[in-house]
């Protein structure tokens, strides 16, 4: 056993944000920072575009910024949590810089500030197209300097501990689950270590990799969304998922599928049809700049009607030594597929990039389970609504990894640690006779990801979804109860649940709205909410 004031599950934007604001207020508590895989691999790393705030105060004002992101969410953000964030935002940014985050500028003076779509002013602060790169070295390297701080890799995160460890009966409408900490499988010798904790945070990010097609990275099996639903938390918003309208076509089929940046539209390009001919004017007057939902459908749309695999993104006019110093990755990653993007088009196509909804969180970070909080993309806390605002991500990941702490330091000292948490019992279980068995469930959940929840769904392709996945379910619970846990298939479980939560939420949503578009109900209705039991 092992024990620590406060447990952190992630190490991204997130998570590092709350452990160095915690270990900044309180130099005594211990806290333990883990990452199932090496600390630097996560959503955050892979951020291109930027971070949006507002900076330039001569040009743009918070009230834009509040509209632009109410206006993206689509009525359904909490208009509460959207003034908090982009208030407290310039605040945090700052931050970033002083802890020694790298924007771009322009001649050395103002932030070189960026526009995305959705965005009416420009307000993305950016590090050439590696922002999210830059954050994590930065904010790694912070961390570091606190000895308090302890940073464990390859650790996996299996289960919240709860009083159903002590043998009590849990229900999701109790209210007064508590949680003692985290079953942690170590990688590297496959034993289960019981890790109690005062306070448990989870910061694990999304689940993009339930999709065939996603730029997050294939540590995003959405393990803290699927850890809070089994143990019987809230879970919200899990339809809206959102699609990037540019991923690099890659018929190889890339596992991630490289990000072309929004902020490449930002600067000037153009999307258009294999034929060469602009589309977006027939759906929405900001054209290629419309807000994601829009454009990615309007691009799904056009492959449908073209049957082509991919459109194009046209930055044949683009100032070629500007393009290359703002996007040296893009330029050197199109290079690599024999494409010269200042002289051919970028084949694109729209990919899975983000999750809107997920654990339930209030203003300071809290979940529905008592001394558990959640930051960041893992989290439902009213900022996206039912579409994110580009770069409003990483925002969200420092302004609830403040806050978070902020809470915890109020409150941690009446908080005792559990000691009475029995140790995982592998009992009755086997060594894995078939890789394979797992590796297959994997393809066959995603491939009934993308082709029955997508961008456009209806009542049928839902249904059948659901009738899949249950299969899937039995199939696995058996071989989770019989064999020695592995990270694989506690990442095919984890899978598995937020393909539900996905589907379900979409069923239960007898409407089309920002990100969930519906055959069946193809405008914006008075809509009843379901509860997710
Ligand atoms: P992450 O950064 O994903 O960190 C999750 C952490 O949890 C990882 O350390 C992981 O190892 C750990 N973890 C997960 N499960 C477990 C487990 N079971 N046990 C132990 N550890 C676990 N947003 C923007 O605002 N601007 C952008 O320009 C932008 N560009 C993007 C480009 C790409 C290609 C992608 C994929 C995303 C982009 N986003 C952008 C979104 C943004 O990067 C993420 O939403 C954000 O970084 C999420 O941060 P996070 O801290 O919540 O999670
Ligand atoms: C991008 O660079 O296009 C991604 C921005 C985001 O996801 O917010």
């Amino acid at each position: 056993m092992y024990n620590s004031d406060v447990l952190i599950i992630g190490s991204g934007i997130a998570g590092l944000s709350t452990a160095i604001h915690l270990a900044q207020q309180n130099s005594k508590l211990s806290i333990s920072l883990i990452s199932k895989s090496y600390k630097e691999e996560c959503n955050t790393k892979y951020a291109q575009g930027g971070i949006a705030a507002v900076w330039d105060l001569n040009e743009d004002d918070l009230n834009k910024h509040i509209a632009d992101t109410l206006d993206a969410g689509a009525d359904l953000c909490d208009e509460k949590i959207v003034r908090i964030v982009i208030e407290e935002g310039p605040s945090r940014v700052q931050e970033l810089i002083n802890w020694g985050t790298r924007f771009d500028k322009i001649n050395n003076l103002n932030y070189d500030l960026a526009k995305e779509g959705g965005h009416s002013e420009r307000r993305i602060l950016h590090y050439r197209d590696l922002t999210g790169a830059e954050i994590e070295r930065a904010l790694l390297e912070k961390v570091s300097s606190f000895p308090n701080v302890k940073i464990l890799e390859h650790y996996f995160a299996i289960d919240l501990l709860t009083q159903h460890h002590m043998g009590y009966n849990i229900t999701r409408i109790m209210k007064n689950i508590e949680c003692y900490g985290c079953y942690l499988l170590n990688l590297q010798n496959l034993q289960v270590e019981t890790h109690l904790a005062k306070i448990t945070v989870l910061a694990t990010g999304g689940s993009g990799q339930i999709y065939k097609a996603t730029t997050n990275p294939i540590v995003a099996t959405g393990d803290g969304i699927a850890m809070m639903y089994r143990a019987k938390g809230h879970v919200e918003n899990m339809e809206f998922v959102q699609f990037h309208p540019t991923s690099l076509y890659n018929p190889s089929g890339e596992n991630p599928c490289f990000l072309i940046s929004e902020a490449v539209r930002g600067f000037g390009a153009i999307l258009k049809t294999k034929k060469g001919e602009e589309f977006m004017h027939k759906y929405d007057a900001r054209l290629s700049l419309a807000p994601r939902d829009i454009v990615a459908r309007a691009i799904d749309s056009e492959m449908k009607l073209s049957g082509d695999e991919f459109v194009h993104l046209d930055c044949r006019h683009l100032e070629k030594n500007s393009f290359i110093d703002h996007f040296p990755t893009i330029y050197n990653k199109c290079l690599s597929i024999g494409i010269n993007p200042l002289e051919q088009y970028i084949p694109v196509v729209p990919a899975q990039h983000y999750m809107c909804g997920g654990i339930q969180i209030d203003e300071m970070g809290r979940t529905s389970i008592k001394n558990l909080f959640a930051a960041g993309e893992c989290t439902s806390s009213g900022l996206h609504g039912a579409n994110r605002l580009a770069s409003n991500s990483l925002l969200e990941g420092a302004v609830f990894g403040y806050r978070v702490a902020q809470d915890i330091g109020k409150t941690i000292d009446n908080i005792q640690l559990n000691t009475i948490i029995p140790e995982w019992d592998a009992h009755g279980t086997n060594d894995p006779k078939e890789m394979v068995l797992i590796t297959q469930s994997i393809k066959e959940l995603k491939d009934i990801m993308s082709y029955y929840v997508g961008i456009v769904r209806s009542n049928v392709r839902l249904k059948r979804a659901m009738d899949r996945l249950h299969l899937l379910y039995t199939e696995t619970e058996s071989l989770y109860h019989t064999t020695t846990l592995s990270p694989q298939l506690c990442e095919l479980r984890n899978l598995i649940t937020n393909g539900y939560l996905v589907t379900r939420s979409a069923e239960m949503r007898r409407e089309s709205r920002g990100l969930h578009f519906t055959t069946d109900f193809p405008a914006k209705n008075i809509f009843l909410q379901d509860t997710l039991l």
